[in-house]
């Protein structure tokens, strides 16, 4: 296989773009969700398309010390990743004491231990291959606390603030890192997270536009991508001249459902 990126939660979404334009560059694909089905005729249409090799892998990324076994089975199959998308994620809507508790649990380990599990085995085999690239999803969640979304917002922030560590540290051995923070996207994401009926993803991006920058970005070494332009200005801008306290009750009030 050779130009290898290996992307999680490839099976919809923002991670399935994230494939396609992979392929449309002639890159070999290893791709990793848990619906091999999904998966499966992904693979088989870029395959017939773009004439690339494909592996795809189903596996459960929440379960403990998954990030590891996935990286050292690519180790022993000789697959060599050039790309590494950190993607798979998900969110959950509630007050954090109603919420089961087993759910924040899955999701800190998918959205952090498994991007962290993974780019410790990755990252280190590319500084020894002569390079590569990383880009991780984030959020514009990481660089806010969000009430009735407290640990996804908190998974966020630690992956915007991880992405841009590493990258000072491996820049200099030839890996850059960039995170995608997408704003709202219309994926299967906001189902996921119990906030269909919210009114935050009315006129949300698509996936394929926000992997789109998501990619372009890597390419250009970006360190953060915000890929909503609205988000960009705030963000960077206007969230400075606001007190705390006021924001939380924005964010808390822009995401109550009822
Ligand atoms: N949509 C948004 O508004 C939004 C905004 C900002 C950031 N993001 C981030 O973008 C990333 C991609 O999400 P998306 O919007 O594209 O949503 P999505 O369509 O729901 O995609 C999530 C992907 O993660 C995979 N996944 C979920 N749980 C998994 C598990 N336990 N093991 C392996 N794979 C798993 C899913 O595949 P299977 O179900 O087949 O396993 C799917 O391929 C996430 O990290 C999310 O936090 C989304």
């Amino acid at each position: 296989m050779k130009n290898v990126a290996l992307i999680t939660g490839a099976s919809t979404g923002i991670g399935r773009e994230l494939a396609i334009i992979h392929a449309k560059s002639q890159g070999d694909l290893v791709l990793v969700a848990r619906r091999k089905h999904l998966l499966d005729s992904l693979a088989d249409d870029l395959r017939e398309k773009y004439k690339i090799s494909i592996l795809v892998k189903e596996m459960d990324l929440a379960k403990i010390e998954s990030g590891t076994r996935l990286a050292e089975e690519l180790i022993k199959e000789n697959i060599h990743i050039q790309y590494l998308f950190n993607n798979a994620g998900f969110g959950g809507y509630g007050e954090f004491i109603e919420r089961n508790i087993s759910q924040d649990l899955s999701m800190i380990q998918l959205n952090v231990c498994c991007l962290v599990e993974l780019t410790h085995a990755i990252a280190k085999q590319m500084t020894q291959n002569g390079g590569g690239m990383i880009l991780n999803t984030a959020s514009t969640a990481g660089f806010i606390p969000g009430p009735l979304q407290a640990t996804y917002f908190a998974t966020k922030a630690f992956v915007v603030s991880f992405s841009q560590a590493l990258d000072q540290e491996l820049r200099k051995k030839g890996v850059t890192v960039t995170a995608l923070c997408p704003g709202p996207v219309q994926t299967e994401f906001i189902d996921v997270a119990g906030m269909s009926k919210s009114k935050l993803f009315e006129g949300a991006k698509t996936a394929s536009y926000t992997a789109k920058k998501g990619y372009n970005a890597m390419l250009k070494k970006k360190l953060i991508c915000i890929s909503d332009p609205p988000f960009y200005f705030l963000i960077n801008y206007l969230m400075w001249l606001v007190p705390r306290r006021t924001i939380l009750r924005i964010i808390e009030k822009l995401q109550r459902i009822n």
